[in-house]
């Protein structure tokens, strides 16, 4: 697995990802898609788009689909009436505790700061236990992950084992030491010079407020929506009343979403703005169950279709204990990122709560009318819910993450990424083997013909090896190279990416050899 490092560099050194807003230092949590990038991207979101919802196929997991269903679009906004955030839940309860150090001014979300005392084994065998001044270090409080010791910590070990030589001080987590007033005040947070610094955690709603119109008082509050989901549901009598949709039947949609992250991080991993792909899927209360089984698999499947190595791929079910209180069940889709093993995208059962929950709020009839179920009495019912979320910045970084490799091809040293070619952001680069009798003219033409189909790159600057590798830095699945035989037989070459194998292709037939090895 590659560091992140190496990745957040190609991302910036070739144009995929910049820090928003760069010039002036930033802004914490905001990403910007440069020319790679953004193609990359949009070719994630046209690859979901199309297999979730445009052309769905029912039959793409082994087991199939329960049974044939439809599945239509939508593109809502992002500023909604306020009462939906009140009805979905999250004016009250989006939130994170978050705890504040006074010395250093850090922010930490408190679940993601582990407290540690530290243990020490005498020379007798015993072991002791040193807590009157304990450790906060960055870490999933619960998860066993490895400590890491900072400066403080060592000097402490360092002092405590002056006199008791030989045996090893390690760190213990103490569990709930932030909630505890009396704990809390021995804690010392990261570079703080003193314990006590760190307040008690609160509840920080993560919506961005903002004031629509003119006053900006408490009548004209609404958010930056928090997810894309609830434009679902609040649309979904209009969906159900223009479209022939019937249920079992499912809407996607793809677009921004905000949060007020206490710590963005990762790169784009956690952003403060990002796109997400969410499915709702409506289906009869009794068919959840089977339902949520084939979105699970469904949803996981897709990544490997894509070309995700399943080595670092992992479906999982949460613990009862995870799950939200309306919630009949939850699964996240997980990848090996070199930072950890961290969330892709959840596919929940939702049950009926959040229709409900709009219906009661807005008054309106929800249920839907099945006119041709033979049972008068259940004709009339509220849908339960099977939700696939997944982030498209998330996506685009495993895919980063996955293609990225180092290999050494003719002796030399190259970086590639190898991207899935429905994913590469260009298809196909065109060049000339020298810039001379007529090969940048015929590369030129052969160039404009493929762009017709392809999304395609033309270069001229340089060694031919030197242009082979930036192209693959860049993902792109085949380099056409213009010699001396096109011109006298009619023929190119064409380089694979990951194999680095050349055939000759008749200068005819090529836009439709590319599409059949694209797969377009
Ligand atoms: N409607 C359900 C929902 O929003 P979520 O688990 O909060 O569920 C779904 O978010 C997905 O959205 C996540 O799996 C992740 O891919 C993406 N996501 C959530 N918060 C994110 C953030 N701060 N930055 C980037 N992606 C995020």
């Amino acid at each position: 697995m590659e560091s992140m490092e190496k990745i957040v560099s190609l991302c910036k050194r070739r144009g995929f990802i910049f820090p928003s807003s760069e010039i002036y230092g930033g802004l914490n949590g905001a990403w910007d898609y440069g020319p790679l990038g953004v193609e990359l991207k949009r070719n994630l979101k046209q690859a979901w788009w199309d297999d979730m919802v445009a052309h769905h196929d029912e039959t793409a997991t082994p087991q199939g689909a329960p049974q044939s269903f439809g599945m239509v679009g939508l593109d809502s906004a992002l500023l909604m009436n306020p009462k939906v955030w009140e009805a979905s839940g999250h004016v009250g309860g989006f939130s994170d505790p978050m705890v504040d150090d006074r010395e250093t001014r850090a922010r930490y979300r408190a679940d993601q700061l582990a407290v540690y005392a530290l243990e020490f084994i005498g020379s007798d065998g015993k072991l002791e236990r040193y807590d009157e001044v304990l450790f906060a270090a960055p870490g999933e409080v619960g998860k066993s992950t490895p400590v890491e010791l900072f400066e403080p910590h060592r000097k402490r070990i360092a002092s405590l084992q002056k006199g008791k030589p030989g045996k090893e001080a390690r760190p213990v987590a103490v569990p709930g030491a932030l909630q505890d007033e009396g704990l809390r005040a021995k804690v010392l947070a990261p570079g703080a010079s003193a314990p006590g610094t760190l307040t008690a955690p609160r509840a920080f709603n993560l919506m961005f407020k903002t004031h629509v119109g003119a006053l900006e008082d408490n009548q004209s509050v609404t958010y930056l929506r928090p997810e894309t989901a609830q434009g679902i549901f609040v649309n979904f009598k209009n969906v159900t009343d223009t479209s022939r949709v019937r249920v079992p039947f499912g809407i996607g949609q793809i677009g921004k979403a905000f949060r007020n992250e206490i710590n963005p991080r990762n790169f784009t991993f956690r952003s403060r703005e990002f796109e997400q792909m969410e499915i709702e899927f409506f289906c009869r209360a009794g068919e959840a169950e089977q339902w949520y089984q084939y979105w699970r698999e469904r949803r996981y499947r897709w990544y490997l279709d894509l070309g995700m190595k399943q080595e670092n791929l992992h479906l999982r079910e949460h613990e009862a204990s995870e799950l939200a209180h309306y919630a009949a069940g939850c699964a996240d889709v997980e990848y090996d990122f070199p930072f950890g093993r961290s969330e892709l995208e959840g596919i929940a059962n939702r049950t009926d709560f959040d229709l409900r929950q709009h219906m009661q709020m807005s008054g309106k009839d929800l249920r839907y009318f099945d006119d041709q179920e033979p049972n008068e009495d259940a004709r009339r019912f509220l849908p339960h819910v099977i939700e696939p979320s997944a982030g498209a910045d998330r996506g685009t970084l495993a895919f980063l993450c996955d293609a990225y490799s180092e290999d050494t091809v003719g002796g030399e040293a190259r970086t590639v990424l190898k991207l899935h070619p429905r994913l590469a952001p260009i298809k196909a680069a065109v060049f000339p083997l020298v810039k001379k009798d007529g090969m940048p003219e015929k590369a030129l033409e052969i160039y404009r013909t493929l762009k017709k189909h392809f999304n395609v790159y033309y270069d001229e600057k340089g060694a031919i090896g030197r242009r082979y590798r930036r192209q693959d830095e860049a993902g792109t699945p085949f380099c056409i190279t213009v010699d001396g035989d096109t011109l006298t037989a009619g023929s190119v070459t064409v380089r694979e990416r990951d194999s680095c194998e050349q055939t000759r292709v008749g200068v005819a037939e090529l836009a439709a050899v590319l599409g059949e090895r694209l797969g377009t």
